[in-house]
């Protein structure tokens, strides 16, 4: 049984309605509550959320968690949660939907399962496509092994899609909270100064292209991991982080499919401002709660899963 708490959690706007669901914890900066995140989001109140962030299980996931369904019937799945977190979002509020490519069963094929998914969510749902952006994770395993370890007729796929959806056009969004240091050869231009120039493309370079006093560089929408920075801030995804060694003392699972905390952070820092409400239906480990009681957002964390989220609270030094 998850622990009952009383919920303290200084939601001024409704949300506090989601006490009557089964809070499993709480911090100062959040609450992550336990049961089907369908149910909860319903008793969250409409336009009071700015950012939803998650992972759902993937389609190559979904025999464990809801039996025997195939791809084709993972986006009648995922609509109505979908349909939930537009309704539960800000009008300028972001869906930001991490989701995994496949391989087709027995043949070396992709599925377009989530080019679909992302269809269906504009097209039926009623979401915009902001951007897509991509998690580039270089230390996902050379699968399926029969075409490309064995047959060797397809390369490693090192990226995960990310879809970055808005309720309308124009979602709050900010690039100048997560610029990124300049590079070496942007400095070195700057140094020797530009003249304005046309490129061979048409593209006109103006003088003030390399002007590095700007803050720093507008960072692409390819989402690294940098695991010697997450252990720094985070002490996130490594063998030997606070989680996993305390799930372990525990004899608690650790959670198998976490994201890396640079992933919520870059679009926390991105789309939301501080005490902004932000949630993961799909919370497993809760890195979202963790990454955004450190940036000083409010969170929501739901999982279904009560060994899950009881582990997750060894990400706060609440519960240390
Ligand atoms: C890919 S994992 C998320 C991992 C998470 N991003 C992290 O960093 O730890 C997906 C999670 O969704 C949970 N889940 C699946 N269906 C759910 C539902 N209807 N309501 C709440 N949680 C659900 C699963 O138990 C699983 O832990």
């Amino acid at each position: 049984m998850a622990t009952q708490t009383k919920l303290n959690f200084n939601i001024d706007n409704g949300l506090r309605s989601i006490v009557d669901v089964n809070p499993c914890y709480e911090t100062s900066g959040g609450v992550a509550v336990l049961g089907d995140s369908l149910e909860v989001m319903r008793a969250i109140p409409t336009g009071s959320v700015s950012l939803v962030l998650t992972s759902p299980p993937y389609a190559l996931h979904f025999k464990k968690a809801y039996g025997n369904k195939e791809k084709h019937e993972y986006i009648e799945w995922m609509i109505p949660f979908a349909r939930e977190i537009r309704r539960i979002l800000k009008d300028d509020g972001s869906f930001v939907l991490n989701i995994g490519g496949s391989y087709n069963k027995g043949v070396p094929t992709r599925s377009i399962y989530h080019f679909k998914l992302l269809v269906a969510l504009i097209e039926d749902v009623g979401f915009h496509l902001a951007q897509e952006c991509f998690w580039y994770n270089p230390a996902k395993m050379p699968m399926p092994a029969e075409w490309v370890t064995v047959r060797r007729i397809r390369v490693k796929d090192s990226v995960e899609y990310v879809w970055w959806l808005s309720k309308t056009p124009h979602p709050k969004a900010d690039n100048r909270k997560v610029l990124r240091a300049y590079s070496p050869d942007m400095i070195r231009l700057n140094k020797r100064k530009l003249r304005e120039t046309t490129r061979p493309g048409g593209y006109i370079i103006k003088e003030s292209f390399a002007d590095v006093t700007t803050g720093g560089s507008i960072p692409p929408n390819v989402i690294e991991e940098d695991i010697a920075e997450d252990m720094l801030r985070f002490g996130n995804n490594a063998a030997n982080d606070r989680y996993t060694l305390r799930c372990k003392a525990a004899g608690l699972k650790i959670h198998p499919a976490r994201f890396p905390a640079a992933l919520p952070e870059f679009f926390i820092r991105l789309l939301t401002e501080n005490d902004d409400i932000v949630l993961d239906p799909f919370a497993g480990s809760n890195t979202l709660g963790m990454v955004a009681e450190r940036l000083g957002r409010r969170w929501v964390a739901i999982e279904q899963e009560e060994e899950y989220l009881r582990a997750s609270r060894f990400r706060f030094d609440e519960f240390d």
